[in-house]
């Protein structure tokens, strides 16, 4: 007997059942069981709105959009539908089309105008429309003047509009009609934070967290907040807040934080007494140092990204060697094992660049040795002593360690040390290459670059993601001509020089519906990159060898075109400029970081010296000179201990060793962007566009001769080197 699907497919209580899946967040449930049910009956209306709400919250919008034009097939002045296909058109970006539905709904006059308005003046504010938008806010309000939501909005288009005042006024009318409103904490703490009133900030935003701890954007202001706050006296409650923060994928960048919270730790005189031991370390030392080993945020910073401190260098040196040299007494000291583990982590982050002792090198070789006997017989290998060596080299170098030798206390590092790098040689032998290198300086980057891939990066932060190229380039407050634009979506990208990926990883993520081509010409570096982008779930980056000189071969044409820390280290930039700008749209966007000379000028004068000197960079030479630095009095060389770079050994390389390297002006870039027909889009340094503005009142940030000016009165501004962003306006660049 045939039994009628509706009666036997859907219980009675389907609607709830559904909504306790919704509501617990088990989405893939609620979804699959939605759609069994909408087979037997494709015109439930609640049931396609339900199947849409699902779509919506997994950031489908299309798909959500689709079941609300099935329902608006069956009733084309459906409230929910049209209300919630306008608000997964402006999630899509398509605010225009999301306005002109806000619109036709406000004329059918439900009664729920007051959250059409909240949600038109939500688009016509993501339009750039900000006046209009606090119009219509201030409409939705006078229909209700309990609707929180319009309060809140109607603060952030006054946000955006830098009037600080109203903004904090309405919302400061929502707290009025709900106290304990989290996105309201949010909002006024970014006020603070723009006014530089940190305390202040940091107190609205804990607010907000102490009412919902699951926003992660709210914990990226509180970090933010935080590496702005001076950090005068210890806090517990703030080493745990810098703890939790490293937790979490917040969207700044971990080596900031890191060192922020290294700051705050170093205010607890506890903590101070602990790292200003006397060297030699010996057993008197090891109570203060089980108790350093105990510090969660201490391990969690030591992993997370070189630490940029020499006294906490010196320290760390000394820990490892003190474990070395006692490994047989401390072993049975199981408590330690998770801070060497940590300890190991950070060595292997800075790419071992500190410094050993004969000694060591020698207790070290009898180590591996006894454990390599013990390999052979099969004998138990203790992980303390396998952290250990993974504090000096990483294991993968020893060709003798395998993961399944070890047990899961250490499963972390073997990943780190031993799998990755096995998954990356792999990677490695089935990389695409374009052409085999040939010119001669590209050859001579090429074998630095397979030496020291560079940058090694660990933690990722996800970039915001746009549906338009004209929101990206407003929203970073860039110049362009709209009249000229290639696409109104980036559909290929080129990531020039891409390195080790992170840069491609974040186009991929900016821009989720591009195509993304990655070149280098090292091997090492595109198979960290393709190792890191697979960890992260990219599936729209094609990575492969490829020389910027030899660019044409690709036979593609892009949309944009991204290449940072590259072309300074051609034999000719300018030749490899103008090769790029050749394979780029017309109207289509180029981003380019270039090394400045009045940034670099110490840089320069040093690496004079070590050429004059003949120092060959290989890894003991780099050390040493290093080390040469670390204890030189002269004020020039002390210097260098203040750049980032100098912590990590690709790094360092990078900065000092470099086997080609050229310096750029301000007036010379500005003739290179005229001759290749393109105009100057602005600066993507945040800090020195901030400084820039404060100290040229009214002036235009596009104005490259203004910053020129600024430039030679602040010599340092761009030591993180000149990014900015420059548009094709004509196809034929004048010679
Ligand atoms: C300093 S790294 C910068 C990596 C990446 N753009 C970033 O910002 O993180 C420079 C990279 O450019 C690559 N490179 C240098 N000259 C190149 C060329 N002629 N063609 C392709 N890649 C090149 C190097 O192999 C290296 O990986």
């Amino acid at each position: 007997m045939q039994l009628d699907k509706n009666i036997t497919l859907r219980p009675l209580d389907y609607k709830n059942e559904l909504l306790t899946f919704y509501k617990s967040n088990h989405l893939d449930i609620a979804l699959k069981k939605s759609i069994f049910y909408l087979e037997g009956n494709r015109t439930d209306i609640w049931l396609l709105n339900f199947v849409g709400a699902i779509h919506f919250k997994l950031s489908n919008y299309k798909n959500a959009i689709s079941y609300y034009d099935k329902i608006l097939e069956l009733d084309d002045k459906h409230f929910d539908a049209l209300n919630n296909k306008g608000l997964s058109l402006d999630k899509l970006g398509d605010f225009k089309q999301a306005i002109n539905i806000f619109e036709k709904l406000l004329k059918f006059n439900y009664n729920k105008n007051y959250v059409v308005l909240n949600n038109l003046g939500v688009s016509l504010k993501n339009l750039g429309i900000i006046e209009k938008s606090i119009e219509v806010f201030k409409t939705s309000i006078e229909l209700n003047p309990n609707y929180l939501n319009s309060y809140n909005n109607l603060g952030i288009s006054y946000l955006e509009k830098n009037d600080l005042k109203n903004a904090e006024y309405y919302f400061n009318q929502g707290l009025l009609i709900k106290n304990d409103a989290p996105e309201i904490f949010n909002n006024l703490g970014k006020i603070y934070l723009i006014k530089k009133k940190y305390e202040k900030a940091y107190e609205f935003y804990l607010n907000s967290i102490s009412l919902n701890e699951n926003d992660i954007s709210v914990w990226g202001n509180l970090a933010i907040c935080l590496l702005e706050m001076d950090l005068f006296v210890y806090n517990k409650n703030q080493e745990l807040l810098f703890l939790q923060i490293l937790n979490k994928n917040v969207q700044v960048n971990p080596r900031n934080i890191a060192l922020k919270g290294l700051q705050l730790l170093k205010l607890n005189p506890e903590f101070k007494n602990l790292i200003n031991k006397e060297f030699p370390l010996g057993f008197k030392d090891l109570d203060s140092l089980k108790e350093l080993a105990n510090n969660k945020l201490f391990s969690r910073i030591l992993e997370v990204a070189p630490i940029s401190d020499l006294e906490i260098e010196k320290l760390l040196i000394e820990f490892r060697k003190f474990i070395l040299l006692n490994l047989s007494k401390v072993m049975s000291l199981t408590k330690l094992l998770p801070f060497l583990i940590s300890l190991a982590k950070q060595c292997f982050v800075n790419e071992y660049i500190f410094k050993v002792t004969e000694n060591e090198e020698k207790l070290l070789l009898i180590l591996v040795n006894n454990i390599k006997s013990k390999i052979k017989k099969g004998t138990y290998i203790d992980p303390f002593k396998i952290s250990c060596i993974a504090c000096y080299q990483k294991l993968y170098d020893f060709n003798i360690f395998k993961p399944e030798f070890f047990n899961s206390k250490i499963q972390s590092l073997v990943i780190e040390q031993i799998k990755n790098v096995q998954d990356e040689k792999e990677i490695e032998k089935n990389i695409y290459k374009v052409v085999n290198i040939k010119d001669k300086t590209s050859k001579l980057v090429k074998q630095q670059y397979e030496e020291n891939p560079y940058p090694k990066w660990t933690e990722h932060i996800e970039p915001v993601s746009y549906n338009s190229l004209k929101n990206y380039l407003k929203k970073s407050g860039l110049r362009f001509d709209s009249d000229h634009l290639c696409n109104d979506y980036p559909k290929q990208i080129l990531i020039a020089g891409c390195g080790t990926g992170k840069q491609a990883i974040d186009a991929a993520l900016t821009f989720k519906n591009a195509e993304i081509t990655a070149i280098d010409l090292s091997k090492a570096s595109l198979s960290y990159a393709i190792r890191k982008s697979k960890e992260i779930g990219i599936r729209n980056i094609n990575f492969m060898m490829c020389d910027i000189n030899d660019i044409e071969l690709l036979n593609r044409r892009f949309d944009i075109i991204e290449c940072v820390g590259v072309l300074h280290h051609m034999e000719n930039p300018f030749i490899g400029w103008k090769k790029l700008a050749s394979i780029l749209n017309d109207g289509g966007f180029m981003f380019i970081g270039l090394y400045s000379e009045i940034a670099r000028r110490n840089i320069s004068s040093m690496r004079k010296i070590i050429k004059k000197l003949k120092i060959s960079p290989t890894k003991t030479n780099i050390l040493k000179f290093r080390n040469d630095l670390i204890y030189n009095k002269n004020k020039r060389c002390k210097n260098f201990v203040n750049w980032s770079d100098f912590y990590n050994f690709s790094e360092f390389r990078d900065l000092l060793f470099h086997v080609q390297e050229h310096c750029f002006s301000i007036s010379k870039i500005k003739s290179y962007i005229q001759r290749l027909g393109f105009i100057f889009s602005g600066f993507e340094n945040d800090e020195a566009k901030i400084k820039f503005l404060m100290n040229n009142k009214n002036s235009d940030l596009f104005d490259l001769e203004k910053w020129k000016e600024f430039e030679i009165n602040n010599k340092d501004i761009f030591c993180g080197m000149y990014q900015f962003w420059i548009q094709k306006i004509k196809d034929n660049p004048s010679e």
